[in-house]
């Protein structure tokens, strides 16, 4: 989810929407704001399910008015994405409307709470419980530093995380107050204002300076700090805000999706020009500011983990270096070692399963990201940024092949200061990498009308299964995701040699089985002869003569596996999409980031 807060002279709404709008990739289930009218009246709230337009449609004309305001964008923890489990949430006298990032885990122990001291509890949110406690704790006619107080008062105790902006009836400003979910606050002429990143900020706005943990602001006359006990500290220090990028405009490209498939090799291009020449003797690592570490420790949900399973094999297979992927959601059962880095992989450098998880270990924190100012990237020791530009699509494509390009040249940097990786190995797979960006627009060329023509034939089947081997194994379970995120199908991802172990039993009469990186065949040739035996239509990706899925790949596989095919697969999750009537670049459920644990 995202918030934004906004308290000044000017007008509150352009400003609310704006910033909702480039916040929507942390969210696009449902949309509110609330609004405060003045005159001592209850915040006005307005919200829509869906997305921004339909809240935008049905916003009265007074609307425009106020200067303090409220919003949020929504992906439903608590509650299906209807209006009434829209934020902003109030209390039961209406006079308290907050919007609330994070979720609270002792929602039910609070819920009976409330209930059993008379609440009347509304909807099945856990942020509208916090409206409730502030509203106890609120005196009659309350002030700006009440609202504080009250505010400090309602979160001690509480369990979970919160990013929250509060409104109050009568009282001119808003508060803020944050555990465990980002809220960056900064201040242009006539606005102070608060959103969930630099993103959600007006552009006006040069400098912003982050809520610290466990602390409390206002947004009134000035910007006011507190510490969890309602007492005011000093200010935290800001940073710039210079040299935001532009909104991403799709150009003629159909969907943002087939731009950002498109932008791999341009992008790819970029980031090993800033890094081949720089991995021997992990010269890299030392310009990151870090030791060679005897060991590393991947960090990364969806997508980036398939990138991680990329690095950790090339850490073991060129510099012997062990390694461990861990899922982010899952860190809780990684166990500390000494001399490791944890390397977080995080396209959005929001998801809060990634920062969650970095709270375990002490060890340095190497983030890999598309967003070099994201919470990630603060909270990180070192930041190697892909530079892809905005990924609009939800969908990531861009960001992966640049996860994986980023990641292997830190895997090989290290495995070269390791003194495992020979010099003239090095180059060679300098030299392979550096062919990449041509090989990814080639295999874009050759899989574009395949992959139509595979789209047509088997976008009516109801699920897949997606193989490979070695290497080829974190390309095939992304192109699964990515069929299973952006056409709703059901799919198996596996190591080959897996399939005859029980999967096999999902396969009849044309079931689509993909192989891919089937290069050389040898490797895979008895899979595909069991499932060519049973009937499936297997979809061959690679740069074989027979393939169904033509891609370029190197005439050696390299230690990174078949990245190419990651471009074809993508080409034909999007076509089968299309065939399907579904949106794609906003997928049905799902969140760019996801920023609640
Ligand atoms: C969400 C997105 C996925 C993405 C994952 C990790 O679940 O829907 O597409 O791979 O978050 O995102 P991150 O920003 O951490 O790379």
């Amino acid at each position: 989810c995202g918030i934004v807060a906004h308290h000044g002279t000017r007008p509150a709404l352009p400003v609310l929407l704006d910033g909702l709008g480039r916040l929507e990739y942390r969210g696009y289930d449902s949309v509110g704001i609330a609004l405060d009218p003045g005159g001592g009246a209850s915040p006005h709230v307005h919200r829509s399910a869906g997305r921004l337009p339909a809240l935008v449609a049905a916003l009265p004309p007074e609307a425009d008015e106020p200067t303090t305001g409220i919003g949020h964008t929504r992906w439903a923890t608590h509650g299906p994405p209807v209006p009434a489990n829209a934020h902003p949430h109030r209390d039961c006298t209406g006079r308290v409307a907050l919007v609330h990032n994070g979720t609270l885990s002792d929602a039910n122990r609070l819920r009976a709470e409330l209930a059993a001291q008379g609440h009347l509890v509304a909807t099945e949110v856990d942020s509208e419980l916090v409206a409730h406690r502030i509203e106890d704790a609120l005196p009659l006619v309350p002030a700006l530093a009440d609202v504080v107080a009250a505010v400090a008062a309602a979160v001690r105790g509480l369990r979970g995380a919160w990013a929250l902006a509060v409104l109050v009836a009568g009282v001119d400003g808003v508060v803020l107050a944050r555990r465990g979910s980002p809220l960056l606050v900064g201040s242009a002429p006539g606005r102070r204002m608060a959103a969930s990143d630099e993103l959600g900020l007006d552009p006006a706005v040069t400098e912003a300076r982050e809520l610290p943990e466990g602390h409390l602001a206002a947004l009134g006359d000035e910007v006011t700090w507190f510490d969890a006990d309602a007492r005011p500290v000093p200010a935290p220090l800001p940073w710039p805000l210079a040299g935001r990028a532009a909104t991403a405009d799709r150009g003629d490209a159909p969907d943002f999706t087939a731009k950002e498939i498109d932008e791999q090799p341009a992008a790819a291009r970029r980031l090993l020009d800033g890094l081949l020449g720089r991995l021997a003797d992990g010269r890299l690592l030392t310009d990151l500011g870090l030791a060679r570490p005897d060991r590393v420790r991947l960090v990364a949900c969806g997508t980036s983990r398939h990138a991680a399973e990329v690095v950790a094999r090339v850490l073991a297979v060129e510099g012997g270096v062990p390694s461990r992927v861990v899922t982010a959601s899952e860190a809780d059962l990684a166990v500390p070692e000494p001399g490791t880095l944890t390397m977080a992989l995080s396209q959005s450098g929001e998801t809060a399963d990634v920062l969650a998880a970095l709270d375990r270990w002490d060890d340095p924190v190497l983030a890999l990201t598309n967003a070099p100012r994201s919470s990630l990237a603060r909270r990180a020791d070192a930041v190697l940024g892909l530079g892809c530009g905005p990924e609009i699509g939800v969908a990531a494509t861009k960001t992966f092949t640049a996860q994986v390009i980023a990641g292997v040249a830190v895997a090989l940097a290290i495995a070269s200061a390791s003194g495992r990786l020979a010099p003239a190995r090095l180059a060679a797979l300098e030299q392979v990498l550096d062919g990449l960006p041509a090989r990814l627009a080639a295999s874009a060329a050759l899989a574009a009308a395949p992959a139509a023509a595979l789209a047509d034939e088997l976008a009516d089947r109801p699920g897949a299964v997606f193989v490979s081997r070695g290497a080829g194994v974190p390309y095939a379970q992304e192109g699964a995701l990515k069929l299973e995120e952006l056409a709703y199908r059901w799919v198996e991802a596996l190591p080959a040699g897996e399939l005859k172990h029980g999967p096999i039993a999902l396969l009849g009469p044309g079931t689509p089985v993909v192989v891919v990186g089937a290069e050389p065949r040898e490797r895979l040739a008895v899979g595909i002869a069991e499932v060519t035996a049973r009937g499936a239509r297997t979809v061959l990706v690679g740069s074989g003569e027979d393939a169904d899925l033509p891609v370029c790949l190197p005439a050696e596989e390299p230690p990174w596996g078949p990245l190419e095919a990651a471009v074809a697969l993508q080409l034909f999750a999007r076509e089968v999409t299309v065939r399907l009537g579904h949106e794609v670049d906003r997928p049905r459920n799902l969140a760019k980031s996801v920023t609640v644990e």
